[in-house]
């Protein structure tokens, strides 16, 4: 057995300052703390992330989630074996900022430093919230990304698919934007939806009907604008019924679409030990039945991490830190930041998605 390893995560993509410390071997990790600090109510005012503001933030903000995490932990800084960093994809402000500080960490306590995929942080999860065994498959649900993908190792990542447009958790805020709904959209839709018809709209389900694990989303929003505009033209406005009905439906057409893609995802591979997501769109409880039920039929366990830890946190990259750590990486100074980092090099790129500076 080796011995536990005390490391620090730290993240900072996008619109959250993360730090988290875990003490773990093996594949196998304790969370001893992880702390999160949310600009939600910086960017409110511009209606999305503005990244010089959220750059700024994380600048001002790591130090102190980090003395957080150490002081919730029991750990003193002297006693961290590892710095762990996303090293992107991301807003390249903010990324940058995690890798200095994580940089001047690891060289004024001369430990080693690794950088991190902050998708391989999502990916792996399912390995330290549930003990998954690889190789898995993983459906990353969230506001700038979407995408199918076989996990066959901390460092094994094959993208059977993903969106060539939106993220569905955009496809959410954009629909409660047009409905005059707060943000984000996602939680509201799905409150309003409960009390919505699900099929009074007949909404398209894009590239439903096309093989493979591609998606699209955006001309599910365009629509749900038509019908929005078709019922105004109609009747002068939009009653609360008629919002709540344009919610059910939006909402059962993205989960007829990922429920479909994601049983043809599983379809043909026998050696998969489960089915999992992650990622905020994942709360959502219609898609989350769904989903399970797909597993079901695939004769497969279902595994949703915990919210905190579905969404942007550091635990998941201190934990992607400690794999790859113990497969062997280490970086220095000359690690860089980068906007752009698909995990599976050897996919096609995608058009139009993974949008710089896309929330992951
Ligand atoms: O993973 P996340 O917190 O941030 C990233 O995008 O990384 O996901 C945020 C997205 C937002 O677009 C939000 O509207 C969506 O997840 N979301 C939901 C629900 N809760 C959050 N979408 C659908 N149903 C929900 N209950
Ligand atoms: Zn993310």
């Amino acid at each position: 057995m080796t011995a536990p390893l005390t490391i620090l995560g730290l993240e900072s993509s996008c619109d959250d300052t993360g730090a988290a410390i875990l003490r773990g071997a093996e594949g196998q990790a304790a969370i001893l703390a992880n702390v999160v600090a949310s600009q939600t109510d910086l960017h409110a005012a511009f209606g999305g992330v503005v990244p010089e503001i959220a750059a700024r933030a994380h600048a001002e903000k790591l130090d102190l989630m980090v003395e957080q995490a150490l002081e919730e932990a029991g750990v003193a800084l002297a006693e961290i074996d590892a710095v762990a960093v996303t090293a992107g994809p991301g807003l390249i402000g903010g990324v940058l900022s995690g890798v200095m500080a994580a940089k001047g960490l690891a060289m004024g306590l001369g430990r080693p430093l690794v950088g991190v995929n902050h998708l391989a942080g999502h990916a792996l999860t399912p390995v330290l919230t549930d003990g998954l065994a690889f190789p898995y498959l993983m459906l990353l649900v969230s506001g700038g990304h979407c995408q199918f993908l076989r996990v066959d190792g901390p460092q094994a990542f094959h993208r059977l698919g993903g969106t060539i447009d939106d993220a569905p958790g955009e496809a959410f805020d954009k629909v409660a934007r047009l409905l005059g709904l707060s943000q984000p959209g996602g939680p509201v839709v799905e409150a309003m939806a409960r009390s919505g018809d699900p099929a009074r709209f007949l909404l398209p389900r894009p590239l439903l009907d096309r093989p493979g694990c591609d998606l699209s989303f955006s001309g599910l929003k365009t629509a749900v604008l038509r019908a929005r505009d078709g019922l105004i033209a109609a009747q002068g406005g939009l009653g609360e019924q008629d919002r709540a009905d344009l919610c059910a439906s939006f909402q059962a057409a993205v989960a007829d679409v990922l429920a479909g893609k994601s049983a043809r995802a599983l379809a043909g591979q026998t050696d998969l030990t489960g089915f999992a997501v992650a990622g905020g769109v994942a709360a959502n409880r219609t898609l989350r039945a769904r989903l399970e039920a797909v597993a079901a039929r695939a004769g497969l366990p279902f595994v949703a991490p915990p919210l905190a830890l579905c969404t942007d946190n550091a635990a998941m990259i201190a934990f992607a830190g400690l794999l790859t750590y113990e497969a062997g990486q280490r970086d220095d100074l000359t690690l860089s930041a980068r906007p752009r980092w698909p995990l599976d090099a050897a996919a096609a790129p995608m058009i139009g998605s993974g949008k710089k500076g896309a929330k992951a």
